[in-house]
């Protein structure tokens, strides 16, 4: 509402003084009031409509100083017709889609130029956006661009909440162009990554990742991309053992992390040692955590990196509270299986899809093997400045496809509940680049310089800087969140 209200504001003064600036003569004081009041009829009107899209996305919802840069142009014609349009000072700001939008809204307006209800500006619901893209469209195939006007979303230095894991600029890296892909579906254009739309669909809600470290990696990157638009002191965030949360208080709204590496019960739930060696699963055991997720309104979950130590995993016989000890080794992909199955009977049963969206993401890539992207040179990731760049010829570099093949199959299982499969993989795959590398911690320390230059032994080419390539799933993730209908 609030957000309507600046506008209309804006709309209303300029056009006031641009009409009188106007050449088309019609005059007198009840003329200007009847246009101001009109002007701001036909605001709430098209936020009202499905054109609301055009607008939402249009970059004075973002930025303010954006707003500066906007133009308002009064066209009147001969009669009764106002017709109100926005003018970017920057044409190539707007979309193909956003100009075909405009033009609609234009005829819509003139159909409607009859029995002005001002009333209606108070009913206006400008937060119930849905973002329109095509169904069809699969958002996992495409290519990576460089484009540094739209990438990254936000700096590394614009987001307190970053953790020094994730810094790597102010951890010593030289080269930023990794901040600067933006991903291009094959099919069509994703959204601009708007932090007020998203908080309005999460106002009174939660949003919560569940997972491993690369679910945290993306959490953190979701922090920073909506904690812009939330002023100082109305934001916070608590750690607290397994559960992080951010909040953005004026809408009532948590992003949050949750610690679960195997999503199943295992020695490994201590979200502070991470030094367990002997990795030991209970494949059929999730309600220890699965209580922690019941009643959040969106459930992003993942787990891969815990499981790719060995090519076996160990489940225990019994369970931790009785203190069991003994454990049988199962191959990696049929114990994934259980584990899948498990998570799969926990959501059906225990979500309800009217009011909660679930998610899956596929594993994030490893970048351990120059050799599989023919750089004979490299050392892990750490050289690496560039993505790859021919998908086919190279796409195999070590990604556990057995793995992806049964979280595929078994998110489509499910018999009550959607899951909205986020395929990552193939896409993450190109990005050596994003890594941490050197530029991060190790044991809660930054890399010493001795370790940086030690990229053999010390480079992490698991975890990825921010801003980066989490951001990029966030799109796609905010992408499914907004483009689906308001829940009643
Ligand atoms: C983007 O890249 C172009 C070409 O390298 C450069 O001229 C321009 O200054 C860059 N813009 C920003 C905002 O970094
Ligand atoms: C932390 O979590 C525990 C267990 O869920 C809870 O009892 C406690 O109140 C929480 N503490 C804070 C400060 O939120
Ligand atoms: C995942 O995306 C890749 C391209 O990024 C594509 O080749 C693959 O078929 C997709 N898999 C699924 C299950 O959507």
């Amino acid at each position: 509402m609030h957000l309507l209200r600046r506008k209309s504001n804006v709309l209303a003064s300029e056009t006031f003084t641009m009409k009188h600036g106007g050449s088309n003569g019609r005059k007198g004081s009840n003329l200007s009031v009847f246009i101001v009041v009109f002007s701001v009829f036909l605001f709430a009107m098209f936020m009202y409509n499905e054109d609301v899209k055009s607008i939402a996305e249009f970059p004075f919802s973002s930025k303010s100083t954006k707003a500066h840069d906007q133009i308002l142009t009064t066209i009147t014609t001969p009669g009764p017709a106002t017709i109100t349009t926005f003018q970017s000072s920057d044409d190539g700001d707007m979309s193909k889609k956003e100009k075909k939008s405009k033009k609609k809204k234009k005829s819509k307006e003139s159909d409607e130029q009859e029995g002005i209800k001002l009333p209606e500006l108070e009913v206006a619901r400008p937060e119930r956006v849905v973002v329109k893209v095509p169904e069809s469209c699969d958002l996992f195939d495409g290519a990576w661009v460089l484009d540094n006007t739209t990438h990254p979303l936000y700096k590394e230095h614009e987001c307190e909440f970053l953790t020094e894991q994730v810094t790597c600029m102010r951890n010593g890296r030289k080269d930023d162009r990794y901040q600067k892909w933006r991903w291009q579906p094959k099919d069509c254009d994703l959204p601009r990554f708007d932090a007020r739309l998203l908080l309005e669909r999460l106002r009174g809600k939660r949003l919560m990742f569940v997972g491993d470290s690369l679910n945290r990696n993306q959490w953190e990157s979701m922090v920073c991309l909506v904690q812009s638009v939330v002023p100082k002191g109305k934001k916070k965030l608590v750690k607290n053992g397994s559960l992080n949360v951010f909040t953005a208080e004026e809408y009532d709204a948590t992003v949050e992390f949750y610690w679960a590496p195997f999503l199943v019960e295992s020695n490994s739930d201590d979200p502070n040692k991470h030094s367990i060696l002997d990795r030991i699963i209970m494949p059929e055991s999730i309600e220890k955590h699965g209580r922690n997720w019941k009643g959040v309104d969106y459930l992003i979950f993942n787990t891969y990196i815990w499981w790719m130590n060995t090519p076996d995993m160990k489940v225990l016989r019994g369970s931790f509270d009785e203190g069991s000890t003994e454990y049988d080794e199962i191959e990696r992909p049929v114990a994934y299986d259980r584990v899948m199955r498990t998570w799969a009977k926990w959501v059906d049963e225990n979500i309800d899809p009217e009011h909660t969206s679930v998610f899956f993401s596929s594993m994030s890539p490893l970048h351990l093997k120059p050799k599989d992207w023919d750089n004979p040179d490299g050392i892990k990731c750490a050289k690496e400045t560039m993505p790859i760049r021919d998908w086919k010829i190279y796409f195999n570099i070590g990604s556990d496809w057995s793995v992806f093949d049964v979280a595929v199959r078994v998110t489509r299982s499910l018999v009550h509940v959607p899951v909205s499969f986020l395929n990552i993989t193939g896409l993450s795959e190109l990005r050596k680049d994003a890594h941490t590398s050197v530029h991060t911690i190790r044991q809660g320390k930054l890399l010493t310089p001795e370790q940086k230059a030690n990229p053999q032994t010390y480079a992490d080419c698991i975890h990825w800087c921010l801003p980066g390539v989490p951001d990029v799933w966030n799109e796609l993730l905010y992408t499914r969140i907004v483009s689906s209908p308001w829940r009643t």
